[in-house]
């Protein structure tokens, strides 16, 4: 059993953080998907969000691993990233550039999940959770790649796309 450290309390209080993004990225991710016109963003989107049940479950197996409620705590961040993902959908409804915005908004939040899921993990690591530790670096792994993917579709098409049409 680790030692309850100060940075115990830290890695539950981001645990926590990163427990209230993902519910709040799960309930934003349908909306991302209906407005997205291309059908590859559109999946690339709906998968993710099926990958996002998946991240919170094993959040809530570390919860219960250190007998705690899955409790989120509200995070400011998340919900100023998600609020500008939904301002663009807001302002380039039927833009040819909505697309790449909405590429943009995902990524923001793939990187703000990546930034959140490297720490823990690290954490987890240096105070000995390592069954925590193996989940966080799993769905880490999913964030990584899901934002791989999301670059991939943006340099392939969609921004060109964008361009063309915005020029003609
Ligand atoms: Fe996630």
């Amino acid at each position: 059993m680790a030692e309850t450290t100060t940075l115990t309390d830290l890695f539950m209080d981001s645990l926590k953080d990163i427990l209230f993004a993902e519910r709040q990225i799960l309930k934003a991710l349908p909306k991302m998907a209906r407005a997205a016109t291309s059908t590859d963003l559109k999946t690339a989107i709906q998968s993710h969000r099926d990958q996002t049940e998946g991240q919170i479950e094993r959040l809530e197996q570390i919860f219960a691993s250190m007998d705690m409620a899955p409790r989120g705590k509200h995070c400011p961040a998340i919900v100023g990233i998600l609020e500008e993902g939904q301002e663009i959908l807001d302002e380039y409804a039927g833009s040819p550039a909505l697309d790449a915005g909405i590429i943009a908004s995902a990524q923001a939040v793939e990187h703000y999940e990546i930034v959140r899921y490297g720490t823990l993990a690290t954490w987890a690591d240096l105070l000995g959770l390592t069954d925590a530790s193996k989940l966080l670096a799993a769905t880490l792994a999913e964030e990584e790649k899901s934002d791989a993917d999301l670059s991939k579709l943006a340099k392939a098409r969609i921004n060109t796309k964008a361009m063309a049409k915005a020029a003609a």
